[in-house]
């Protein structure tokens, strides 16, 4: 982590998200929800421009994968062929004084305990001596016991054991269930893929780390078909793209790890996975797997489902389930992870102080005279919510603000821009400094003259000056 990003606690990030409107508690005028979060004016925009980069690099500009959006309730079988009936659990312990329920392994690893296995035969995690209560202390606490962490509901009105349905717990069931459909229409032969942006749901027992570990997320997620012994080849490809696209958003390379999953820590069906994680404040953690999951998810549908999942191959004239290769990411957690990149507190010149460069804030020392505090977002332009910030000079002066409006439409009709009068130039700058703007345009009185604005760059804090008919060009160029 860099010295610049240690200032930043999660509280800080947390307050200035909820202050600027990127993210706000779920049901906040009822207290809140555990686990889950909305997204406000600003990280609404952030999250569209994460997917539209996804969508883009994924399906936009390749000619070997197709989008689906996909239900988010799916036939129940799904959820047998995928295992996630039968598999997709979390050991808990309930604490017998104060009732309260947790994570069996995260309760064990903030304790330094290893949480053991027991016997073979049963499968069975048990509690190791000394563990106690995360809340009251107590060392009255159950066996671990499976908790599933899909979402029920019914279907229909009757809500009887034949009517359960459940909410998806990871979009890539649906691409499976889909694969025969899309594959016949969009007349791809293998390698291809199937790309799907949307909506998940877990019942995670601890959600924690603000988004990052929450009961209702979104998902990127990519299943590329490939012919078998194909897989390893693929599955390097694949990791070095995403790691490429996470650079291309603002993600740094220093700050990115690949995880190689050992032989002996891979799902049975798996031949590979990576996982992307990166420096979070609270600890390095992932942001996306990569795993190359062989023929198991379209095998199993074929056998729960009774319909071929073959694929014939017109060229070699051979019949196979193709194989997988699944890179799959969480939408709120790459915006978590960019909001945490983006922070930094630095000291600038003060207004009446002339020149002087940007100094990153030193925590707990005032800055040095002539300087000041600003918390400026430096996102990369093509993520940030807001591209441009029209001002007026000044709000009285009806030309200035005439003059500003034209402005602010020119860039507008093709970027999102705001436009803003209110108090001093200088506070307005920072304002936008504090959601991350990149550029911010001023109409002034030359501007009546030569029809020339000043366009403040939100890092350098430099100023040009140029013609307006110049800088939609410019913005685009800056903004690609
Ligand atoms: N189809 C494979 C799959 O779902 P996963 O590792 O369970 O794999 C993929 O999830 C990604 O989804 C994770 O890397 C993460 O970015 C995101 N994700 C998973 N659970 C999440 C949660 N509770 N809150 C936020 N994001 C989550």
């Amino acid at each position: 982590m860099n010295s610049e990003k240690q200032a930043l606690t999660m509280e800080n990030l947390a307050s200035l998200c909820k202050r600027r409107g990127f993210i706000f508690q779920s049901s906040e005028i009822y207290g809140g929800l555990n686990g889950f979060w909305d997204y406000g004016p600003l990280g609404v925009e952030l999250k569209r421009n994460i997917k539209d980069a996804w969508w883009k690099a994924m399906v936009r500009e390749r000619e070997d994968i197709v989008g689906l959006d996909a239900a988010i309730i799916m036939h129940p079988r799904v959820w047998e062929a995928s295992g996630h009936i039968q598999g997709f659990n979390d050991p808990m312990v309930d604490c017998r004084a104060c009732k309260r329920r947790f994570r069996a392994d995260q309760l064990c690893e903030e304790q330094g305990l290893e949480l053991e296995t027991g016997s073979a035969a049963e499968r069975r995690l048990k509690l190791p001596e000394g563990a106690r209560c995360p809340a009251c202390g107590s060392r009255d606490l159950t066996e671990p016991r499976d908790f599933n962490l899909m979402f029920k509901t019914f279907i229909g009105p009757v809500e009887d054991e034949s009517a359960v349905a459940y909410l998806r717990p990871e979009t890539a069931q649906g691409i499976f269930a889909q694969f025969n459909n899309v594959a016949s229409v969009s007349r791809q032969k293998v390698p291809f893929g199937i790309a799907q942006i949307g909506k998940a749901f877990r019942n995670e027992i601890n959600p924690r780390n603000y988004t990052f570990r929450s009961r209702e997320f979104e998902q990127m997620e990519l299943e590329f078909f490939v012919k078998p012994g194909t897989d390893a080849e693929w599955h390097d490809y694949w990791v070095k793209e995403r790691l490429r696209w996470y650079q291309r958003i603002g993600l740094p390379e220093g700050h990115l790890h690949p995880y190689v999953y050992k032989k002996d820590e891979l799902a049975h069906y798996a031949s590979a996975c990576v996982d992307i994680l990166y420096d979070f404040p609270f600890g390095t953690q992932e942001l996306e797997g990569i795993a190359a999951r062989g023929d198991y998810d379209l095998r199993r549908h074929q056998e729960f489902s009774g319909k071929s999942m073959e694929y014939f191959d017109a060229d070699t004239k051979e019949k196979y389930i193709p194989h997988v290769v699944e890179p799959s990411a969480g939408v709120d957690r790459i915006a978590l992870a960019l909001l945490c990149e983006a922070y930094r507190e630095e000291w600038v010149p003060t207004a009446e102080a002339a020149g002087g460069g940007v100094l990153p804030a030193e925590p707990g020392r005032q800055p040095p005279p002539g300087y000041e505090t600003r918390t400026v977002m430096r996102f990369a332009p093509c993520i940030a919510p807001v591209k441009a910030a029209v001002f007026p000079l000044l709000k009285n002066k009806p030309e200035l603000v005439q003059k500003s409006r034209e402005v602010f439409d020119l860039v507008r009709a093709r970027w999102a821009a705001f436009w803003d009068q209110s108090g001093a130039i200088g506070r307005r700058y920072r304002r936008q400094d504090e959601v991350g703007t990149p550029f911010g345009v001023t109409v002034d009185f030359q501007t009546l003259e030569d029809k020339t604005v000043t366009v403040r760059d939100r890092d350098t804090m430099r100023q040009i000056r140029m013609a307006i008919a110049e800088l939609p060009a410019w913005l685009a160029e800056k903004l690609a």
